[in-house]
């Protein structure tokens, strides 16, 4: 009998992605499946602007009314198996039919409706998992409606919670008073989701699941800290012997430069010289200078403080004195917009900015640069490290989180650059060491070769992930 799995996530790749937790769902929940013995599933809200291409093809399974709180609503259910995943869409116009996933002044409900009609449409898809596995606090609920209503139902009694962080710092939120009336849950639980006065739903889940994890081990032991917690830290603390942190991978059939359509051209670990051809290319789309021997820094970023443009700031200009060419890819904060922006007109030919979500132009980024530079102040995984990697292009990070998990200091035989403190200077002077080493063709293209031959694939983590799963269901 295979283990049935049930994922609930607010995005996945390729249907819908605004983010690292998107391509997590797909590549997890994909790997999971092709290891055998297990039946995967994954429920998503059905927002309109998953992609028409899938969307067309869905099949309409059924439909149901589904309550949030007092209010009774129209849940459609439509189906679609790929990669040995079937996948679940809840359709109800009225939430998702808008712009963006997220940042709605009614997200508190439209979760609520989401994660209510994740445990409503199990008999009607007649599916109930062993594991109901729940990702970031958009899908919270799920687990905390299963143990405050469903769980003294027959068929809902048995079910299993994991409860996934990707992200700490967003934690769903909202004032107490709509406990009842909003969220439909009883008074006699408040004191599960009550945080500092507030509904707090990640802290709900993590009480209410019976295993929550994180994406990387380093993070797993950063967020029992105040530094990193953003105010959860004494939960997680006292709910430690429920945690483990399991280190992403990423997919390597997709993230692939021997295949790779965007790319210039293609290259592998055993052939890596048409990466220079990827490189001369880049560096003609963004008007640098073109030369083979000037080492392209990259960034593919939000533009947001924790990912560390702070430090970036304070030094780049120091940085640019060297013999260097930087770009960097992303959107966010207006002042990092402009900030950027305005560098690179005064360093015309060697840098370039573009403001921008653009998915073929960061895998030609990828493919195009030498170096790339991630230095967060926090990061629970982080993919980016491993996609540039993968690519050839040796990271330089901070030794934060999954970052940490994944790069380890060339001076120690690792794969990439690493600096310990959040320091602009210490940044700067891997920066430098790297720039140095870059110099030496042959033991760059040793470092080039280790970096693409790290084991970056989701297998030595879906075997932990099933552990899990094993200890819980036995
Ligand atoms: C969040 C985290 C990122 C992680 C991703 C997938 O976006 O910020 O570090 O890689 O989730 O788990």
């Amino acid at each position: 009998m295979k283990k049935k799995i049930l994922f609930v996530a607010s995005e996945a790749a390729p249907f819908i992605a605004t983010g690292g937790l998107a391509e997590v769902i797909g590549s997890l929940s994909k790997e999971l499946a092709r290891k055998g013995g297990y039946d995967v599933r994954v429920v998503l809200p059905l927002y309109s602007e998953i992609r028409q291409e899938y969307r067309e093809r869905f099949k309409f399974i059924g439909n149901k009314t589904v309550p949030v709180a007092w209010r009774n609503q129209y849940c459609g259910v439509f189906e679609y198996a790929l990669n040995g995943v079937i996948y679940y869409f809840v359709d109800n116009e009225y939430y998702f039919k808008r712009k963006g996933c997220y940042g709605h002044y009614d997200d508190g409900e439209r979760f609520a409706f989401f994660c209510r009609s994740v445990l409503e449409i199990m008999p009607l898809v007649d599916f109930y998992p062993d594991v109901l596995h729940c990702h970031d606090w958009q899908s919270a609920l799920a687990a905390i409606y299963l143990k405050s209503i469903y769980c003294s139902t027959k068929e809902y009694a048995n079910i299993k919670t994991v409860f996934t962080i990707h992200n700490i710092e967003y934690q769903g939120k909202f004032s107490l008073d709509n406990l009842q009336w909003l969220f439909g849950i009883d008074g006699y639980y408040q004191g599960i989701v009550e945080y500092n006065g507030c509904i707090n739903l990640m802290k709900g889940a993590i009480e209410c699941c019976d295993r929550f994890t994180t994406v990387s081990p380093t993070y797993a032991e950063e967020i029992k800290d105040p530094y990193f917690s953003h105010g959860l830290d004494g939960i997680v603390r006292r709910n430690e012997s429920k945690l483990c942190g399991i280190l992403n991978g990423i997919d390597l059939d997709y993230y692939n430069p021997a295949t790779d359509k965007a790319l210039f051209a293609n290259y592998d670990a055993k052939n890596v010289a048409p990466k220079a051809t990827c490189k001369e290319q880049l560096q003609r789309m963004l008007n640098l200078q073109v030369r083979s021997d000037i080492p392209i820094v990259a960034m593919i970023t939000r533009l947001v403080d924790h990912k560390g443009l702070d430090l970036v700031t304070a030094v780049i200009d120091e940085a640019m004195d060297c013999d260097m060419q930087f770009v960097i890819l992303g959107t966010g904060e207006g002042y990092y917009e402009h900030y950027f922006a305005e560098l690179a007109s005064r360093h015309p030919q060697k840098v370039a900015t573009v403001i921008a979500f653009n998915s073929d132009l960061s895998r030609q980024i990828y493919s195009g640069a030498d170096i790339f530079l991630m230095p967060s102040k926090s990061e629970p995984c982080g993919l980016a490290q491993m996609i540039a990697s993968r690519y050839g292009t040796v990271a330089i990070v901070r030794e934060t989180g999954g970052l940490r998990d994944s790069i380890t200091p060339y001076a120690n035989g690792g794969n990439g650059f690493t600096f310990a403190n959040y320091n602009a200077h210490d940044m700067l002077y891997v920066l430098k060491e790297a720039l140095t080493l870059y110099a030496d063709a042959q033991k760059w293209s040793d470092l080039v070769s280790k970096a693409m031959n790290s084991d970056f694939s989701w297998k030595s983590s879906a075997v932990k992930y099933a552990k899990l799963y094993t200890d819980l269901i036995g």
